[in-house]
């Protein structure tokens, strides 16, 4: 079985922000998890290029479209790259096997009767690239996200009979599992009981984009064309792309991650655009929350901003996933904060995690010919029965797409171990050479304990765990089947331990 998950096709009118890197870090958890339980999985993200957004960016740039977004595209899939994102395909949707794609489903939707010419009129938003119900038609009426003045368009365009597919809709809607999280699911199922309208998939009087074929003045709605990047993308590779390899390749995707802006287009029309066009709709739409910066939204204008670049430079890549993905709840908004990730960081992976291991490794080298104890026998079922049930909750969450909790999972286990370790004083018994046998197994225990935290924690912090596992001993670490290495006792006895450097460096808080 094929694991599609894939973030949003970014707009490329700018670099990589807070936002963008969000979506694509939780895709990135996601997509490690998968395979580590074995999945193929095809991540997919990429770039949305088209549209009078960009178009108007570029001229302001006093460059050519095809110029900006070659700069943009290209500063994109490096950012990614340099936070080890672990995607299999980047799609830019300016590419021709992309075009190649759009007009092959353009025929399907047309050959379904699903396309007729019609009058647009209304008040567009052009940073949402989207029209707007605009309940008091005032011209002065600003766009809730963008908070810019909308335009007025009065068009002769294509439309899409986005009408027809209401009862299908609400069919797909009702399965709970379709949209997440529940709050979400409400507001779409809200919006559909309202009635769905047609929608204009071309415009006039925009050059950049793509040509619509049987009608040259139009090109391609940047929406009707950026959602098809999904099915492009899976078979962008290969020399013979098309619609149905593409598909015949393991589409329906199986995650749509997106932001909560953008969640008509993905749970109502894009279901809807391939229902026409006979293929299988996606399996889940999972919509995050907003990100703010110290409670205030972020905006160029507002000069606080959060460039991932800084960031990355600032903290490191680990540091910047521990926080968006253990500390955000996942589907709800969430707020940056400067000191309490500084805080996050040094209580959860320096102190809680990182000073565990370290003070554990120490006590075995010195106490133990600097190796791992030998021991009589592994059993001791209360650290046991913990790490049992920390994992099945923690894998629990991951297969339900609860990040958060599942890193909390995590946290809590070390936290437990941590206490079982001070509870147990070993540093107090082993004065006693008759306590010798009850302190390697203490000793054990918590290494052990360690390794299962330093395995659990792959997919969230891939880099750290190797840290904890190669401090642990392991030097395998790719090969090894994961689910097998969370069993209880898979620690050797006897073996060489290094000197234990700190796995992350304590932040200042500037
Ligand atoms: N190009 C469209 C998507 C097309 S998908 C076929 C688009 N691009 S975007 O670059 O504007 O947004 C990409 C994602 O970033 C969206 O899911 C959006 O919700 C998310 N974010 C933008 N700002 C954000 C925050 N401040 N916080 C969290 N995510 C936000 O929409």
């Amino acid at each position: 079985m094929t694991f599609i998950i894939t973030t949003p096709l970014y707009y490329v009118n700018d670099k990589p922000h807070l936002g963008s890197l969000y979506t694509t870090i939780i895709c990135d958890s996601i997509a490690r998890y998968k395979r580590l339980r074995g999945e193929k999985v095809i991540f997919i993200t990429g770039v949305d290029e088209h549209g009078l957004k960009i178009q108007r960016t570029a001229l302001k740039n006093g460059v050519s479209p095809k110029e900006h977004c070659d700069k943009i595209s290209g500063i994109f899939k490096n950012n990614w790259i340099e936070w080890d994102i672990s995607f299999n395909k980047f799609i830019r949707t300016t590419s021709q096997e992309h075009k190649k794609v759009v007009y092959e489903f353009y025929e399907k939707v047309k050959a379904s009767n699903d396309i007729y010419m019609g009058e647009q009129k209304g008040w567009y938003c052009v940073g949402c690239e989207e029209f707007k119900d605009n309940p008091d038609n005032s011209p002065s009426y600003k766009c809730p996200i963008h908070k810019k003045n909308l335009e007025w368009k009065n068009e002769t365009n294509l439309f899409f009979r986005l009408s027809k597919y209401q009862g299908a809709i609400e069919e797909l809607i009702q399965d709970p599992e379709f949209i997440e999280p529940k709050e979400r699911r409400n507001e779409i199922i809200n919006f559909v009981s309202k009635g769905l309208k047609d929608f204009s998939i071309s415009r006039t009087n925009l050059d950049w984009g793509i040509r619509v074929p049987d009608n040259s003045n139009h090109t391609f709605y940047v929406w009707f064309d950026a959602l098809l990047g999904y099915i492009s993308a899976i078979s962008s590779d290969d020399k013979n792309i098309s619609l149905d390899l593409s598909i015949k390749s393991g589409w329906p995707a199986n995650l749509h991650i997106i932001g909560k802006d953008i969640l008509r287009f993905h749970a109502i029309y894009w279901p809807a655009m391939l229902i026409s066009a006979g293929i299988k709709p996606p399996k889940k739409i999972l919509g995050h929350g907003f990100l703010t910066r110290e409670g205030q939204k972020m905006g160029k204008s507002l000069g606080n901003v959060l460039d991932p670049e800084i960031l990355l430079n600032k903290y490191g890549k680990e540091s910047v996933r521990w926080y968006l993905l253990k500390d955000i709840s996942l589907g709800s908004d969430g707020d940056f904060q400067d000191r309490r990730f500084v805080d996050i960081i040094n209580n959860d992976l320096a102190n809680t995690i990182g000073n565990l291991l370290n003070r554990t490794t120490s006590m075995s080298r010195k106490w133990f010919n600097n190796q791992t104890p030998s021991i009589s026998e592994k059993n001791d079922n209360e650290i046991i029965t913990l790490a049992n049930n920390s994992i099945k909750n923690y894998l629990n969450y991951l297969d339900n797409y609860k990040i958060d909790k599942a890193s909390n999972e995590i946290l809590n286990f070390a936290t437990n171990v941590n206490l079982y370790l001070n509870k147990k004083e070993p540093w107090v018994l082993i004065k006693d050479d008759n306590n010798i046998n009850e302190v390697k197994l203490i000793i054990y225990n918590v290494l052990e304990a360690t390794r299962i935290i330093g395995t659990l924690i792959k997919p969230i912090l891939p880099e750290f765990s190797n840290k904890i596992l190669k401090q642990l001993g392991e030097n395998d670490i790719s090969n090894k089947d994961w689910e097998e290495s969370l069993k209880w006792g898979l620690l050797p006895e006897s073996i060489k331990l290094q000197q234990p450097i700190p796995i992350i460096n304590k932040l200042d808080y500037e």
